[in-house]
């Protein structure tokens, strides 16, 4: 009797309210009805529930409005012209056959990505992710742990190039539906992906009303964790690439910063994500850009601060140098093992020759002042392949950072702290003294540069003179 009495309640309900609002059904390719789907009229920043009986009711949609529904579980689902109701589709089981599609050189041009998502293809390109196999350095070092360990796979393509991609593309990215904190391994071994069968597609990403009904949502792309499994690791028990590590305990996180926010900030104006029948202008809030400005000199120089004081004294220069690393989410520099940056710092005459430095710190190369900021490894012990290696000679930055290692120095600066040194310099004369600065940040090591015949990696973020 009840039951009846809620039906016909709810029919009375929706005719009354028909003029202002558009009701529908979830359910499953058997019938079944589900519960608590996420109903939203596509492109709109409001989001509905259906019921205990999969049923909705939502505003009455503009003109042309799709209505799509999801789930957990499910792939997004539309609401066709005929029916009012929304049939979800089950997401697959993983399957580990599947091939990834190259963006721009997979066979099928239908399927490649650059062919409706040509900006976000471009500025992919120009990015890290792209290189995968393609980078010489990364191909260098490889070589250098076939070496040792000629037998091995080793980790490198888990990260670099992962399972049957050649780079971090579209579709590694876009399968990846959970970070695993504790699973074993590396990069994409500690992803749970969804991998459809062949013929089949299945895109995870952000949004949760794509309605072409081969996408899915996942809350992990709205989270760090999504870069997590490749941005962080350990070697040997220590950890070897920590930028993640590093910002689950930096203000940043504390202030509610996930990476994303600074590596794919919003776009500046509504825009289509993609080319195609079913896309449609979307809010500039709720999409992101794939070209990462922190590459920038300009992004990187609002998270630091550089500074230089002198003071002229009766025989001596006292000179300081204040870095400053203003929140970023993480160290400054931060990640790769080979990632450093230096203060030079020198005094001369107007004719150009030098005031000696008296006292404060050198750097490691150049026989220069300045202040090094770099997290250096140092081989714990030689492994046997090593000791054979004769054009193996040296390994002075731990740039071998497979090998068991003790951290010989770690000088980078940490999120909303500062580096300040002091630089002492003997006058001889009393004529007026030029003291530069420069902040300069670099890719790799000049020793690996030169033993690999790298160009320089050098840029210079910031450079201050000053005459006492
Ligand atoms: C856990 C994931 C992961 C693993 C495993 C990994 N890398 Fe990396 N690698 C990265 C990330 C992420 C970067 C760059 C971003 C950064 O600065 O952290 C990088 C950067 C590099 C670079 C510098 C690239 C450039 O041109 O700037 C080289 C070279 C490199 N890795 C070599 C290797 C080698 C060789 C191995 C295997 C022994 C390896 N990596 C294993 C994630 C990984
Ligand atoms: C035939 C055209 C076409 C191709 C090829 C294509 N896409 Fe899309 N993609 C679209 C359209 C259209 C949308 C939906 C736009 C909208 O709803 O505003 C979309 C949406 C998406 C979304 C959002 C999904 C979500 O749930 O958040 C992602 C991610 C995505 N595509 C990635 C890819 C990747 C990766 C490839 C290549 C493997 C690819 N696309 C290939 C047309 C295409
Ligand atoms: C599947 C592994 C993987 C995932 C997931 C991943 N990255 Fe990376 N990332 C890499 C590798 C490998 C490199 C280095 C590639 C190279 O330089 O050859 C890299 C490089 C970078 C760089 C340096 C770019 C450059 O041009 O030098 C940034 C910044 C970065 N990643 C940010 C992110 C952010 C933010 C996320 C999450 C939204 C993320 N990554 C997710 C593997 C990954
Ligand atoms: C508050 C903004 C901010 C947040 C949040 C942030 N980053 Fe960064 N990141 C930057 C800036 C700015 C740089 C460039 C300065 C530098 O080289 O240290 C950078 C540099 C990097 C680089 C090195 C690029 C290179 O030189 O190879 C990687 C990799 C990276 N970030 C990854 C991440 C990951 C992963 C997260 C989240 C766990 C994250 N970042 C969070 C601002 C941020
Ligand atoms: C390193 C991982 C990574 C790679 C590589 C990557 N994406 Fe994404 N993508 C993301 C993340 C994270 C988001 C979620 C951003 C957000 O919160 O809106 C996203 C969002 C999207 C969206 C949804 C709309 C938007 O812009 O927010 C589309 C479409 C998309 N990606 C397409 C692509 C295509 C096409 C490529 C290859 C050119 C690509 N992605 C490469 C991580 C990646």
């Amino acid at each position: 009797m009840g039951r009846i009495f809620i039906w016909s309640y709810l029919i009375c309900l929706s005719l009354n309210l028909q003029a202002s609002t558009h009701s529908g059904r979830v359910v499953t390719e058997d019938g079944r009805p589900i519960t608590a789907a996420i109903v939203k009229i596509k492109g709109s920043s409001q989001h509905f529930y259906s019921n205990d009986n999969g049923y909705f009711s939502i505003p009455r949609t503009p003109e042309n409005g799709i209505i799509t529904a999801w789930r957990s579980g499910f792939y997004i689902g539309t609401m066709g012209q005929k029916s009012n109701v929304i049939v979800l589709k089950p997401l697959p089981v993983d399957n580990i056959d599947y091939q990834f599609i190259h963006p721009i050189k997979h066979p099928d041009k239908g399927k490649r990505c650059v062919s409706c998502h040509k900006k976000t293809v471009e500025v992919w390109e120009k990015h890290g992710h792209s290189q995968g196999e393609k980078n010489q350095v990364f191909l260098a070092l490889k070589n250098e742990f076939k070496k040792d360990y000629p037998n091995s796979q080793g980790s490198c393509n888990s990260c670099h190039a992962p399972i049957n991609a050649s780079s971090v593309t579209c579709d590694i990215c876009h399968k990846i539906n959970k970070f695993n904190k504790n699973s074993p391994g590396h990069g994409i071994q500690r992803y749970e992906l969804m991998r459809p069968t062949d013929g089949m597609q299945l895109v995870i990403g952000p949004l949760k009303d794509v309605s072409r009904g081969h996408d899915t949502f996942s809350e992990v792309f709205r989270t760090s964790e999504h870069c997590a499994g490749c941005h962080s690791a350990k070697h040997h028990g220590k950890d070897t690439y920590d930028t993640y590590t590093q910002w689950l305990k930096s203000p940043a996180k504390k202030d509610g910063k996930i990476c994303q926010d600074c590596h794919m900030p919003h776009p500046e104006k509504d825009r289509f994500i993609a080319n195609g029948s079913s896309a449609i202008l979307r809010q500039a809030k709720s999409i992101r850009n794939h070209s990462d400005p922190t590459m920038l000199k300009k992004t990187r120089m609002k998270f630091i601060n550089f500074m230089l004081e002198a003071t002229r004294l009766d025989q001596f220069l006292d000179v300081k140098v204040i870095v400053s690393n203003k929140n970023l989410a993480h160290s400054f520099p931060s990640r790769s093992p080979f990632r450093n940056a230096y203060v030079s710092v020198s005094a001369r005459y107007f004719d150009h020759s030098k005031v000696p430095q008296t006292s404060g710190p050198t750097l490691p190369f150049d026989n220069a002042s300045g202040l090094f900021l770099a997290k250096v490894l140092k081989p714990r012990f030689l492994i046997e392949s090593y000791k054979k290696g004769a054009s193996r000679k040296t390994n002075p930055w731990g740039e071998f950072f497979w090998w068991p290692f003790t951290l010989k120095q770690d000088s980078r600066i940490p999120p909303g702290k500062s580096k300040v040194e002091r630089f002492s310099f003997k006058l001889v004369r009393p004529d007026p003294v030029v003291i530069k600065a420069e902040l300069v940040y670099q890719k790799y090591f000049k020793e690996m540069e030169k033993k690999y015949r790298l160009p320089s990696s050098a840029v210079t973020l910031d450079s201050i003179e000053i005459v006492r």
